[in-house]
């Protein structure tokens, strides 16, 4: 297939230093939580988006040395000679497809654990380290020391080139760096060369960046990773001062800059509070300062924003970390195009969670990533099937549609039934709400690919009994019929019904169903035993729609969840802006009274209102009342209605579901694992 004349300027070739980028598609630097354990998950992640098109795929951050220990956190290493093997075998999976690699080389400094270690965490200066789960203070190192990083980080470079990447990354963003710690005035309080004025405090990323451009010696690029702007952050950088700066100053010193915001919320927003393109209005200058190539981030998944930022001269490179998971085919989709076949990525964060949390990223749009070594798994290739059969899938929410839409790929006909008369379930339901406008592109790219298949079709609006089962006859019927919130306060925290006669109970489903009182104006409660985003949104609304609401929560945070996804901060601000109350640590009591989970005292309320935001009930009736099971032989539960969840564990359900129905003797538990000793 021929590219589109309009898109033409994404696969022009760009000389970075001495290499030459084959198109102008950047997979950004990103852990994938397999860390340097498990080698072979992450290798072949990374070499799917290398086949998929990115002309320059960049592995996360990597620790240079023995006193940058993450460690819980799975990140990359490159301590010392033995990890040169496995980079080796990164680097040839990249190339394999023509792509450049980088490596992203970092030490973290006050944001160092060093808990497997046990070394001292250095950093500018004697202060807490900045993590608050560390209960120790940094050493402040003195010139020996800062000369032994600087040799560190010269020995991590020369392992690099060994490695054979083509781009060396100088860390120095998100506040994660030993090299912003000295930049920054909060933790930087030296008297010396390396302190007090902004030359001083700049003077050790400057001297880092020479060291490596010495060793690299046109063998390699050396890219400067650097946060402009540390939005919100009291006596953060700022993209007007001395994160121009600090541009000017290195200027011309790196063969790329890669430019984007400070810390990770900040960086990796979600769709619910940044739009595409989001930190250009931060990163769009620096362009104008160097003549280097500039390669940006910000969540881009638009074809025409892509090209006309390369035509305006805002970056020459797009770069691209959540894009690039939740479809490592994006730029070969474009090449080809066939761009109403990406993935596009909706701004969830679930793979922040999962990389938070410490296990290989998961993700809500592409239900194969993390799966490429484990299990075999091709995010474009269709399951393999012995034979074709008939499914009947029930429900097309986010597990219904990707179970049918496996099941179709392999081609395989597929109906799906659908009571409502709109498709999507509960993201169709989720996108009406402030803010998660982007859940649709769930629903969206299934709906499209499955319409564009003669083995599959969507029914709207039809409700299928036993019999309307027994009559279609199909070879399998998958129930996919979602979950409904519960009203009777079971949740995380409480594990027995409570009723009451006191307030009108209401649960998420009225509210995004309408069915709630709203032609006057009402004071909510909105009581949070689920913790993610949920009872935010619907708070979100209902203080939107101009009623009064006091968010109420058994636990000590808000939305307590969401700081894996890193929105709790910005859920925080943003009810706060509109007005809301907080009632922190209080907890329903069997007389529905509103009791303090630390004093005992009783919270009084004024509002007739209470919206219960709990656990969720499987709506899996035409299973357990046992006549399906009767009736047709091969039966299956999926999703939300199998076990209630996010949206992608739902859609991964779905997707292992078909995987099952494809190949009923398979073990879907099983998947390899990487061993040490064998
Ligand atoms: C799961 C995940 C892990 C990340 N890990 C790193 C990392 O190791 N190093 C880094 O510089 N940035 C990391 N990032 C930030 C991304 O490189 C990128 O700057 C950010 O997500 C914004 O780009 P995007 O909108 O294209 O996702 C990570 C992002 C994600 C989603
Ligand atoms: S998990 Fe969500 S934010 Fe992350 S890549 Fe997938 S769709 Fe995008």
């Amino acid at each position: 297939m021929t590219t589109p004349s309009q898109y033409k300027a994404l696969f022009a070739p760009l000389k970075i230093g001495p290499v030459t980028a084959p198109n102008r598609f950047f997979a950004s630097p990103h852990s994938t939580g397999h860390g340097w354990t498990e080698p072979k998950g992450a290798i072949a992640l990374r070499a799917m988006k290398a086949e998929g098109g990115w002309g320059t795929v960049a592995v996360g951050l990597t620790e240079i040395s023995p006193n940058s220990d993450y460690a819980n956190h799975p990140m990359e290493r490159i301590w010392d000679e033995k990890d040169i093997p496995r980079h080796h075998l990164q680097v040839s999976e990249i190339k394999k497809h023509g792509s450049l690699s980088a490596i992203e080389l970092g030490h973290g400094g006050m944001q160092s654990r060093n808990l497997t270690t046990g070394l001292p965490i250095i950093g500018p200066s004697n202060l807490s380290v900045l993590r608050p789960e560390i209960p120790s203070q940094s050493k402040a190192m003195d010139l020996t020391d800062i000369k032994l990083f600087r040799n560190e980080h010269k020995a991590a470079v020369k392992r690099s080139l060994k490695a054979g990447y083509d781009i060396i990354y100088v860390y120095a963003a998100h506040g994660l760096s030993i090299l912003s710690h000295f930049l920054s005035i909060d933790t930087n309080k030296r008297f010396d060369q390396y302190g007090g004025t902004f030359e001083n405090r700049i003077r050790l990323l400057k001297e880092i960046l020479e060291d490596t451009l010495e060793l690299a010696n046109g063998n390699a690029a050396v890219a400067l990773r650097f946060s402009v702007a540390e939005p919100n952050k009291p006596n953060g950088i700022s993209h007007e001062e001395e994160g121009r700066d600090a541009v000017e100053a290195l200027s011309e010193l790196p063969d790329l800059w890669d430019v984007n915001l400070s810390g990770w919320p900040k960086d990796s927003q979600t769709s619910r509070f940044a739009d595409e393109a989001y930190q250009l209005d931060y990163t769009n200058f620096v362009k104008s300062i160097t003549s280097k190539p500039v390669v940006g981030v910000g969540r881009f998944t638009s074809p025409d924003l892509m090209v006309s930022l390369i035509k305006n001269r805002k970056l020459d490179l797009i770069g691209g970390a959540r894009p690039s998971i939740a479809d490592p085919f994006l730029p070969s989709k474009i090449k080809n195009n066939q761009i109403e076949n990406i993935r596009e990525c909706i701004g969830c964060n679930v793979c922040v969670s999962m990389d938070a949390y410490g296990v290989p990223v998961k993700c809500t749009q592409n239900p194969t990533i993390s799966e490429e070594w484990r299990k075999g798994w091709h995010p474009e290739m269709p399951a393999i099937s012995r034979k074709k059969e008939k499914h009947l899938i029930i429900g097309s929410g986010p597990a219904g549609l990707e179970c049918a839409l496996t099941l179709a790929n392999a081609g395989h006909d597929v109906t799906v039934a659908e009571t409502r008369n709109e498709p999507g379930g509960r993201v169709a339901q989720e996108a009406r709400l402030p803010g998660l406008n982007a859940w649709n592109r769930v629903k969206d790219y299934r709906v499209y690919q499955l319409s564009q298949k003669n083995n599959s079709r969507i029914f709207l609006s039809s409700h299928m009994s036993i019999n309307d089962i027994k009559e279609f006859g199909s070879d399998t019927v998958t129930l996919a019929t979602g979950a409904t919130w519960r009203a009777d306060c079971v949740g995380s925290t409480n594990f027995e019904p409570i009723e009451t006669k006191k307030y009108t109970i209401l649960t998420p489903d009225d509210i995004m169903l309408e069915k709630f009182p709203n032609s006057t104006l009402n004071q909510f409660i909105v009581y949070d035993d689920d913790h993610n985003y949920m009872a935010s949104v619907i708070a979100e609304k209902l203080l939107n729609n101009g009623h009064n609401v006091t968010y109420v929560t058994p636990l000590p945070t808000v939305s307590t969840w969401t700081q894996y996804t890193l929105e709790q901060a910005a859920i925080i601000e943003r009810l706060k802006s509109l007005e809301i109350k907080f009632a922190l640590n209080y907890k329903i009591n069997q007389n529905f009274e509103l009791i303090n989970t630390i004093d005992n005292k009783k919270l009084k309320l004024t509002s007739e209102h209470v919206v219960i935001v709990g656990g969720r009930i499987p709506n899996d009736q035409l299973f357990s009342d046992g006549q399906l099971i009767n009736t047709i032989q091969n039966v299956f539960l999926t999703g939300d209605c199998l076990v209630p969840g996010t949206i992608q564990a739902s859609v991964l359900s779905g997707h292992q579901t078909a995987r099952k129905i494809l190949d009923r003797d398979a073990d879907i538990l099983y998947s390899k694992r990487e061993q040490t000793i064998q």
